[in-house]
């Protein structure tokens, strides 16, 4: 179907059913196209075709059916124009459509015309600041219009406030629409753990609560599907074993089936095929389902490595923030266990840490079980920091003293703890986003986890931009080859400063320094009490599995290292040893020089998952390229410059000697360079077939080149 023209086939199409009470519809526009196809474009506002969702500067646009709509919001609410139909003969009783934005008559609306004149008209719900972005079903009554030929115009002719108009999915229907369902509930008895949710993805969002009696036990937001479920979101329902529960949800398409379709099951996710998704990172850990940003509380505790991590286990965009987590005897093959942390009265659980107490400061530990403390900011209003805590890694009370730090600034979150062995106390490092939008790391200290009293702050942007925002990590680490040590104060972007810390305040030597050269990658962590002392880090894997019932992933962990360099003290990545029990074949590589047209020293190498190990000498010209499965690792010597995928970065090699690691899965590449020095995390999907690996050289000579391809098995048993 040709979807933004006016299209006379009829459609049974599902997200059409949701519009018409009943029986067949005519599509007028879908608006999935490029561009906006036979109708008439007029002004800027409406841009060269349908917006794909939210446009720049736009609030989250929801409620429109598949990729396209109409958004007015090209060039901001100042923006004019008009988009105006082909005509079509009205040949049933009901326009049916959706809409959403400025609520301005005649100003910011939807006109059915007749013989040019406005015979049926609509807008969108906001006229006050604020609002929401959501489009609703609308409709008109056109049975008296039956046989004329008309058109649709869709106006934007407001440049204020709300001076934008959002459409989709307009059709020609037998039969009025039934009207949303509002506070719909239905009584359940929890007789299995397990409550499956229908979710359609980009289906509008319904608030759902689970009840007894007056009590709210969960509540969340989430795409239900109206009809065929994307995927089914499992809630637990363990603490409420054969108890009577209400669910409640606040609206519902007016024939939606979600509330009768969700049901109760002994399994919460399909065990068929799970963990074997096209799309599922393989050497990365990513939820089983739903979406995930920051790792949260990583730690080792009772031989495990603990990973929890901010997760939507009910949609595969960012809302909803729980503390997800997954355990692990190696850093490499993960479990995923129950969420740790459900969003409470304080607000959704936002990114934190966790640290071992083995002297019991806390007082949560029991029996001579030192606890497992969790450090996380409920980000309510106002949002503070809070305590959860566990004795076996796997069950976790909320600190019934909550909040532990009250409200610093409106964006004060992301708590990062550590012991601070001279000072003898804990040590928070928090992310304070002041009003002014200067972003400050406050450290606090606490002999207790349970008291905290500020101690000083570090200014991350006197000279503006992100630095220091979000996420920050503090710790020390011995510098390579020498006696010294240094602490570090990273934050969510990478970037970190290197300096010394008293116990009370931190003094930086070099600041802004580039953690990262990649796309990928945010809101790393490094783990608390590694028996082994090293510092290990995972951040966020900023990669998407579209189509998949999941969404991002996290890095490789790597271990982190300071050196020595020309321009100062430097942090290290590698990743970790561990990664090791991934290989399943290896191909050597070299020792050969090689110029253009040699023969490719990767050949007969073929894999999925692969970690390329290359060493070589290059002189000053020299273009050479590693590729895997499609995705070119590509070094240009004369520009001084890496490109991984199509990223391309400044890239100066020592003495002219080129060092890489390339690790490659479904849903990113990480290259790890010059002794770590450089870390370039992207994200990327190879080509679906390709399996193959090709060393070559366009200009110049490389010499020595030499290494090791692996094949790599999956992370998921
Ligand atoms: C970083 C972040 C944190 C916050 C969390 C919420 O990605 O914005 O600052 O705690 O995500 O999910």
């Amino acid at each position: 179907m040709r979807a933004n023209q006016v299209d006379m086939t009829v459609a049974f199409g599902l997200a059409l059913a949701a519009l018409c009470a009943q029986g067949m519809e005519k599509v007028i526009a879908q608006f999935e196209g490029d561009t906006y196809g036979e109708w008439t474009v007029g002004g800027t506002a409406f841009g060269a075709g349908p917006a794909k969702g939210t446009l720049p500067g736009q609030m989250q646009v929801s409620g429109f059916v598949g990729k396209g709509l109409v958004n007015s919001f090209a060039g901001g609410d100042r923006a004019t124009g008009k988009l105006t139909s082909p005509p079509f003969t009205v040949d049933r009783n009901f326009i049916t459509f959706l809409i959403g934005g400025g609520g301005w008559k005649e100003k910011t609306c939807m006109n059915l015309l007749v013989d040019g004149q406005v015979v049926r008209t609509a807008v969108g719900p906001n006229v006050v600041p604020g609002g929401s972005e959501a489009l609703e079903p609308g409709s008109w009554d056109v049975s008296d219009l039956v046989g004329k030929k008309a058109r649709i115009e869709i106006v934007d002719d407001a440049t204020g406030g709300w001076g934008h108009i959002n459409v989709d999915q307009i059709a020609l229907c037998d039969a009025a629409p039934l009207p949303p369902k509002r506070d719909v509930t239905r009584e359940i008895t929890a007789d299995k753990r397990w409550l499956l949710m229908p979710v359609k993805n980009g289906a509008k969002k319904s608030k759902v609560e689970v009840r007894t009696g007056a009590d709210v036990l969960r509540f969340f937001d989430i795409e239900l599907a109206d009809a065929e479920p994307d995927w089914w979101a499992p809630l637990d329902l363990g603490a409420w074993r054969g108890k009577t529960l209400t669910l409640w949800v606040n609206r519902l398409a007016g024939d939606s089936k979600a509330l009768e379709n969700i049901r109760l099951s002994d399994e919460n996710f399909p065990k068929e095929g799970l963990y074997r998704e096209p799309l599922r990172p393989q050497l990365h850990f990513s939820p089983r389902r739903g979406w995930n940003n920051d790792p949260n509380g990583l730690v080792f505790f009772n031989g495990e490595y603990h990973l929890f991590f901010q997760h939507n286990p009910y949609g595969v965009n960012w809302g909803n923030m729980h503390w997800g987590h997954a355990v692990s005897k190696d850093l490499v093959h993960w479990q995923e266990v129950d969420e740790a942390l459900y969003p409470d009265a304080l607000g959704p659980m936002f990114s934190g840490s966790a640290v071992v107490d083995p002297a019991n400061t806390s007082g949560f530990g029991k029996d001579g079980k030192p606890p497992l403390v969790m450090i996380y900011t409920a980000a309510g209003n106002p949002a503070t920091q809070c305590l959860a805590y566990s004795l076996d890694g796997r069950i976790f009370t909320k600190y019934d003293g909550n909040p532990v730090v009250k409200n610093i600034t409106g964006g004060n979150r992301d708590p990062k703890v550590i012991w601070h062995v001279p000072s003898r106390r804990w040590i928070m490092a928090l992310y304070v986003g002041r009003g002014d939008k200067r972003h400050t790391v406050q450290l606090l200290a606490s002999p207790n986890l349970r008291e905290w009293a500020e101690l000083s702050a570090v200014e991350g942007d006197r000279d503006g931009g992100h630095y220091l925002y979000e996420c920050p990590d503090f710790f020390e680490l011995p510098v390579a080859g020498t006696s010294e040590k240094r602490w570090v104060l990273s934050a969510a972007n990478g970037q970190y400063a290197v300096g010394a810390f008293d116990g009370t305040a931190f003094k930086p030597e070099a600041e802004r320094l580039r953690g990262h050269w990649g796309t990928a990658y945010y809101a790393a962590q490094t783990f608390s009490d590694l028996p082994d002392g090293r510092r290990v880090l995972i951040g966020w894997l900023q990669a998407p599995s579209p189509g998949m019932p999941f969404n991002q992933g996290m890095t490789l962990p790597q271990e982190l290292g300071l050196v020595k360099t020309a321009e100062g003290i430097r942090l290290t990545h590698a990743p970790v040893k561990e990664l090791e029990a991934l290989r399943e074949r290896t191909q050597k590589v070299g020792p050969a020089d090689l110029t253009a047209g040699s023969a490719n020293p990767l050949a007969g190498f073929e894999a999925e998952l692969v970690e390329l190990r290359l060493a070589c000498d290059v002189l000053a010209d020299v273009v050479v390229t590693a590729e895997v499965r499609g995705v070119p690792v590509r070094y240009d010597a004369a520009k001084q410059e890496l490109t991984v995928a199509k990223h391309a970065v400044p890239w100066p090699v020592k003495d002219g000697k080129l060092g890489l690691i390339v690790y490659l899965d479904r849903t990113c590449v990480e290259v790890f360079s010059q002794d770590g020095l450089f870390y370039v995390p992207v994200a990327v999907l190879p080509e679906g077939a390709a399996r193959g690996a090709s060393l070559s050289v366009e200009k110049g000579t490389v010499l020595g080149m030499s290494g090791e391809a692996h094949a790599l098995r999956s992370c998921w048993r």
